[in-house]
């Protein structure tokens, strides 16, 4: 049964299942306001009028707002019926800690990695460059392009990656694409015929890309390589410890790929973000042959963008290229014209500038959390990037902490579940501090520490 209903110009979508009608109402408004599709402050029908489009009994509909407001979805006043809270009712805090069977319900706070905040995405500088680029983009670049990109953003990309990371790639060695998922599913499907059959993988990483490489017959290893083999690395932040690849380290890789005839590919994902010391450039630049460079702008501005690049080595170009336009053509070539714009006006360094500001601000909120709270934690992998590892004190168990925390309405992620093998270290969370709401930070720290504590 489900229904439209239209008050006071806003309209309720309420869907009911099975026989349990009040469970499935309450149920039904609880995720209504919890998503955010009934927004703080608006007004639902009465339970009389509810309860008859409905075609249940008024009661029902009056015991199921009661046990909202009692929860502190929803408000009731005298004289302005009920409303869903967050604004002139109950804070989002106090509604956040009355809800009940909590292990059932979505996070409402998230410290996983993997996100920038999303809130801070630049929309005023990203919706103006767009109304530039298009306005001055001849009618040929809506039409089908290069499948490696439009030259603008190509272009663009060269001189920036040159400056920023050290990276040298000339703009017809890049390839534009969906995204570090699709540069790797490109590559996935070309470098079997260049003969790489394996690819050695850090011991800990998402497991994502080493699946990807599985199901097109390339055999991952840990690390520890040899001839017609491959390196998947995150040299400058290592994902997840939070690690950067020592210059002697990057050396031999870029020297065992040259000697051997393999291949790295750099997972530059996070690189732009650096807070402690200096700069740590990419690796493509000791051996640009033999290293395809991957970025992305997932980070820096939004993975909803899917916007990423390879910067490749000259042998696997038209390679890449084929099959990016077997994928998909090629990237919506407004978005690109968009972040050409965007990133030649300034628009992006000032971005990212801000960015990392904020960011390091918000690591060192973290680091000072727990010192403060969770004395026993020992937090590494700081210097860069948008997530810490949180090492808890012994005897702690990474699932107990991540239940607790979702009791509390955190979502949490174990380190366990990024041992591409056997989980050898202790115990530990990977904190993406990023990736709240600036509002949500404080509290989703105070949860944290709580989870920790037990
Ligand atoms: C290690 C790592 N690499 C790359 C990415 C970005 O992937 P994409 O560019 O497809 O959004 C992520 C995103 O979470 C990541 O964690």
């Amino acid at each position: 049964m489900s229904k439209t209903w239209a008050i006071s110009g806003v309209d309720l979508y309420v869907e009911l299942s099975g026989h349990r009608v009040r469970a499935g109402l309450e149920a039904a408004l609880r995720e209504a306001v919890q998503s955010g599709r009934l927004a703080p402050g608006t007004r639902l029908p009465s339970s009389r009028a509810l309860g008859a489009d409905l075609g249940i009994a008024r009661n029902t509909v009056a015991e199921v707002y009661g046990q909202l407001v009692a929860e502190g979805w929803l408000t009731a006043r005298q004289g302005s019926g009920t409303r869903v809270a967050g604004v002139a009712g109950v804070s989002p805090e106090v509604a956040e800690a009355a809800r009940p069977s909590p292990g059932t319900r979505q996070a409402r706070y998230s410290l996983r990695p993997g996100l920038p905040d999303l809130s801070a995405f630049p929309r005023a500088g990203w919706l103006s460059a767009a109304r530039k680029a298009l306005a001055v983009a001849p009618s040929r670049a809506l039409g089908y392009g290069d499948p490696r990109g439009q030259p603008e953003l190509r272009n663009a990309l060269s001189a920036y990656l040159a400056r920023t990371r050290g990276v040298r790639a000339a703009a017809d060695r890049i390839v534009v694409c969906a995204g570090f998922t699709q540069g790797l599913a490109l590559l996935c499907q070309v470098l079997p015929d260049y003969g790489v059959t394996r690819i050695a993988v850090e011991a800990y990483g998402r497991p994502e890309p080493v699946r990807a490489l599985a199901s097109s017959g390339i055999a991952p290893a840990l690390l520890g390589v040899d001839d017609g083999g491959a390196m998947l690395l995150t040299p400058a932040h290592q994902f997840p410890l939070g690690s950067v690849l020592s210059p002697r380290r990057r050396a031999d890789a870029a020297r065992w790929a040259a000697a051997s005839g393999g291949l790295i590919i750099e997972d530059d994902y996070d690189g732009e973000f650096r807070y402690d010391r200096q700069p740590v450039g990419a690796l493509q630049a000791l051996a640009p042959e033999h290293v395809v460079y991957a970025g992305t702008a997932s980070k820096t501005l939004a993975p909803g963008l899917r916007l990423g690049w390879l910067a490749l080595p000259a042998g696997l170009v038209d390679a890449v290229a084929s099959a990016k336009a077997r994928a998909d053509a090629h990237t919506s070539g407004v978005e690109q014209l968009t972040l050409a714009e965007f990133i030649t006006s300034g628009a992006y360094d000032r971005h990212i500038r801000r960015a990392r500001l904020a960011y390091r601000r918000r690591r060192d909120r973290l680091i000072d959390a727990l010192a403060r709270h969770a004395p026993g934690v020992r937090v590494t992998g700081v210097a860069a990037g948008l997530h810490a590892v949180a090492e808890l004190p012994a005897g702690q168990r990474e699932d107990e902490v991540v239940a607790r925390a979702a009791a509390r309405g955190l979502d949490l992620e174990p380190l366990g579940d990024y041992a591409l093998h056997d989980h050898t270290r202790g115990p530990a969370l990977v904190i993406g501090y990023a990736t709240p709401p600036e509002h949500a930070y404080t509290s989703a720290l105070a949860r944290l520490t709580a989870a920790i504590n037990g």
